[in-house]
């Protein structure tokens, strides 16, 4: 069969390397890919949110099957659109519709759902500009520090950790009246702040059964020892450690198996991906939020760890049988340490030549912010490459990762060099 992968990132890559090895593969096309994706498949410059040239190219290569890497194209319906068109409606979307994709696509929506469904959550109020007076007031009566999340999609930016009541009030009011983040922040979810260590659940589901994929922790700071600015993820481990068999079945019985049977009972059908990103406090799992898509830069370690054949899964997600489905999971270590573009998350330096990815010794080089100029690869964007390994333990998964993402260079490239060490 024929596959369309969307997306043009680390996790693409990951899964474009996947999928290029199922037996189920004859042509593998991702839209629009980046300069590491040529090696699996064929990119095609189609952005992820063109539905129309998305049909056009599922049409002319007759695609069977298509996954949907982003939130975005998600969020804006790429599902339903295939569904309600007459030469599309029977291929098949991995991604959740529209409805579904609520979960990411709308903290309220994902904090009602999961009070309505007893599913564990840090307490929550959603105010509005209307309200935003209840709002300040709320605030005063609220501990500290708090969480202000925008409702909407804000590219990750939307949540704000405030440590004062005077901050709080005063990013409360630029989010409601003053809008922050556009849209995005007409709604404002105002969240008890949980601590602990955070952890990426992923499980795949069909709407009726589901399996659970290796889970991993991500590293969201730029700087060593989890410090500054906040990335889209410098790095990834998996298994983790704290996340054994006791506290997976813990997650399966309060998390897991209440969102899929609340999603039913809901009637919201879901095909596709749900990434849980869970705070673990003394041993037990509360919900931070839901995602419709997998993680980056976890998918990079995930599908180092999946031994089966990932197409058959997707094609049990897609046929709904899921259930008949075998997933087979590596005990082995993967890590992976993100390449960054100099001043990534702020302003960065773009259009540098990338050398040495041939000397790589144990690691694939997975590509994200890459594209091609005549011969050369360059970075285009602020995560470049993701540098992922599987070892026997953890300790030579992060030095493996960490050791070959120093024998690749471009101006300005920077690196975390301490990417799981927190858990040895
Ligand atoms: P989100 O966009 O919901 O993933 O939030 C971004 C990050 O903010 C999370 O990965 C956490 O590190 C942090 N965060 C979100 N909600 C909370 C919370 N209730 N308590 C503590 N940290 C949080
Ligand atoms: N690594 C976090 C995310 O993909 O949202």
């Amino acid at each position: 069969m024929n596959i369309l992968i969307l997306g043009s990132g680390g996790r693409e890559s990951a899964f474009a390397w996947k999928v290029a090895q199922s037996a189920h593969c004859d042509k593998l096309f991702i839209a629009p890919g980046n300069a590491g994706t040529t090696q699996y498949g064929t990119n095609v410059n189609i952005k992820v949110t063109d539905f129309e040239g998305i049909k056009a190219l599922v049409l002319k290569e007759d695609i069977n099957l298509v996954l949907v890497g982003p939130e975005e194209p998600l969020v804006k319906g790429v599902h339903d659109f295939f569904l309600a068109d007459e030469q599309l409606k029977n291929i098949p979307v991995v991604g959740p519709q529209q409805e579904g994709a609520q979960l990411e696509g709308s903290k309220d929506f994902s904090k009602q759902f999961m009070e309505r469904h007893n599913i564990p959550t840090a307490a929550y109020r959603t105010f509005t500009k209307d309200t935003l007076q209840d709002g300040l007031t709320y605030l005063a009566t609220a501990g500290l520090p708090v969480v202000l999340k925008a409702d909407g999609l804000a590219a990750g930016k939307g949540v704000l950790i405030c440590l004062t009541l005077e901050e709080a009030q005063t990013e409360l009011t630029a989010m409601l009246a003053d809008a922050k983040f556009g849209e995005a922040s007409s709604r404002v979810v105002v969240e008890q702040f949980l601590t602990g260590i955070e952890l990426s659940v992923f499980v795949m589901t069909d709407g009726n059964s589901y399996k659970i994929l290796p889970e991993a922790k991500d590293y969201k700071r730029i700087g060593e020892g989890d410090t500054g600015l906040n990335t889209g993820g410098m790095g990834s481990i998996s298994p983790v450690p704290f996340a054994d068999a006791a506290y997976m079945k813990k997650v399966e019985e309060r998390v897991i198996t209440p969102t899929i049977e609340g999603l039913k009972k809901d009637g919201i059908p879901y095909k596709g991906f749900i990434f849980i990103g869970l705070m673990n406090s003394n041993g037990e799992p509360w919900v931070i939020e839901y995602n419709c898509r997998m993680g980056d830069p976890e998918t990079e370690s995930v599908m180092r760890r999946i031994d089966s054949d990932f197409v058959d899964l997707l094609l049990g997600v897609a046929e709904g049988n899921l259930n008949e489905k075998e997933i087979i999971i590596s005990t082995k270590t993967a890590a992976t340490v993100v390449m960054v573009a100099g001043g990534y998350p702020g302003e960065y330096l773009k259009n540098k030549v990338i050398t040495g990815t041939e000397n790589v010794r144990d690691s694939i080089v997975f590509h994200a912010g890459t594209s091609m100029d005549g011969n050369d690869v360059i970075t285009t964007g602020g995560r470049v490459l993701a540098i992922t390994t599987v070892q026997d333990n953890m300790f030579s998964a992060l030095q493996q990762a960490t050791a070959d993402a120093s024998r690749i260079y471009y101006d300005g490239m920077y690196f975390r060099k301490d990417i799981g060490f927190d858990l040895l």
